[in-house]
């Protein structure tokens, strides 16, 4: 049987990981500074984690929502300490394009209105309402096509404002990720945030944040949004949640009420996913790496600022996006082959960096030295 065959993929077979390397099936050592899709937080393989799943998995791997799972609620009293979200509740799901259809739908269950804001360069997955409200026409298929969907371009607040002025007691939801991943790490400014914040409560709309990759501590804070310091209603996470087990789930205010099959899933929840989950955020809290994602975050950004020929450095804390001009075109094939370097990419000329967020500054300094070699090169040829 054959793969559909939807990914492009590099010749590239991974069989082993350790923190911030991985090694191939020829047992060449990659420095990663991309973690899978920003999923690996605490590191590939960190042996607490190991150790808990496989705990886990002596025990009982799976039963579904209609028993107690003290797993769940040991995993939401941690992320309460964590996030600072104390009040919140949490529902647990599978996937980020999962968790941000939940949070869609229940913004409509709760508010009783169909309209969606969404804004221009934005990913939010690839279920019905969240790639409909995803900022891609190739990725929505006709049967996603849904004029419930308003889209606005990404922190014009004038054009916020107008929409709220016009329709403000329709719209159910303004849906945002705090730093735009796939549309190429472009940063929504404080204001932006305090004005969708200030407007959806004036008009008892739902400010959902969508957490899945610029969550979890990437930012240097735990949710990206809290830069802006604003409290969002609803926050999708997943990605770093299981650092490559999957989980999502949604922080929901408490304002907005449960109701008995409101939302559901079989897998959600699972006590396996939990038991990563739970191991992921002992780690971040064990080895600080909120505070360390920050710090290195910073030193990599201003370390990046000083290299000649890339431009418009941006981010927050691990999440740093870049522009290579077209002199420098295939910097980031050039990184993987030659120098063993996986990065990211956004469309057209983006390079995103998105390492664990325990990378060291050793590793840093690693990178550093390769990106510098690989533009001399291209430079040179
Ligand atoms: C901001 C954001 N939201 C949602 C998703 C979808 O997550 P998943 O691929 O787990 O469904 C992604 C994935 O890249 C994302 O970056």
């Amino acid at each position: 049987m054959k793969l559909f065959d939807v990914y492009p993929l590099n010749n590239i077979t991974i069989t082993k990981a350790l923190g911030s390397y991985v090694w191939d099936n020829n047992g060449i050592q990659y420095l990663d500074m991309y973690g899978g899709h920003a999923v690996i937080s605490i590191g590939h393989t960190h042996p607490h984690w190991v150790t808990s799943i496989e705990k886990q998995l002596e025990q009982i791997a799976f039963y579904s929502n209609s028993i107690i799972i003290p797993l769940q609620q040991q995993l939401a009293d941690k992320l309460a300490l964590l996030s600072g979200k104390t009040d919140y509740q949490l529902f647990l799901c599978n996937s980020g394009a999962e968790a941000n259809e939940n949070a869609l739908k229940l913004a409509s269950f709760h508010t009783g209105r169909k309209k969606i804001v969404a804004f221009t360069k934005s990913f939010h997955g690839r279920t019905s309402l969240a790639v409909a409200a995803t900022d891609n026409p190739s990725i929505v298929a006709p049967v996603n096509e849904t004029d419930n969907i308003i889209f606005l371009p990404f922190n014009d607040e004038q054009a916020l404002e107008a929409l709220f002025d016009k329709m403000g007691n329709e719209i159910a939801a303004v849906i945002v990720e705090g730093i735009q991943g796939v549309g190429g790490i472009n940063m929504a400014t404080d204001t932006f945030l305090q004005l969708i914040r200030e407007l959806t409560t004036k008009f008892g709309a739902v400010y959902i944040a969508d957490s899945v990759q610029c969550g979890y501590g990437r930012s240097g804070q735990f949710f990206a949004h809290d830069w802006a310091g604003v409290n969002a209603d609803i926050y999708s996470m997943a990605k770093g949640m299981g650092n490559g087990f999957p989980i999502g789930g949604i922080l929901i205010a408490p304002h907005i009420q449960p109701k008995h099959g409101m939302l559901g899933t079989t897998f959600g929840g699972n006590h396996l996913a939990c038991a990563a989950a739970l191991a992921v955020l002992e780690v971040m809290e064990n080895e600080n790496l909120i505070s360390m994602a920050k710090q290195r975050g910073m030193y990599l950004m201003n370390q990046l600022k000083s290299i000649d020929g890339i431009e418009n450095i941006r981010g927050k804390g691990l999440m740093i996006g870049f522009d290579v001009p077209d002199s420098l075109k295939g910097l980031k094939r050039k990184l993987l082959e030659e120098y063993f370097v996986f990065t990211g990419e956004a469309k057209p000329n983006v390079i995103r960096l998105l390492p664990s967020l325990a990378i060291s500054r050793k590793q840093v300094d690693e990178f550093l030295e390769a990106l510098k070699e690989a533009i001399q090169s291209i430079k040179e040829n």
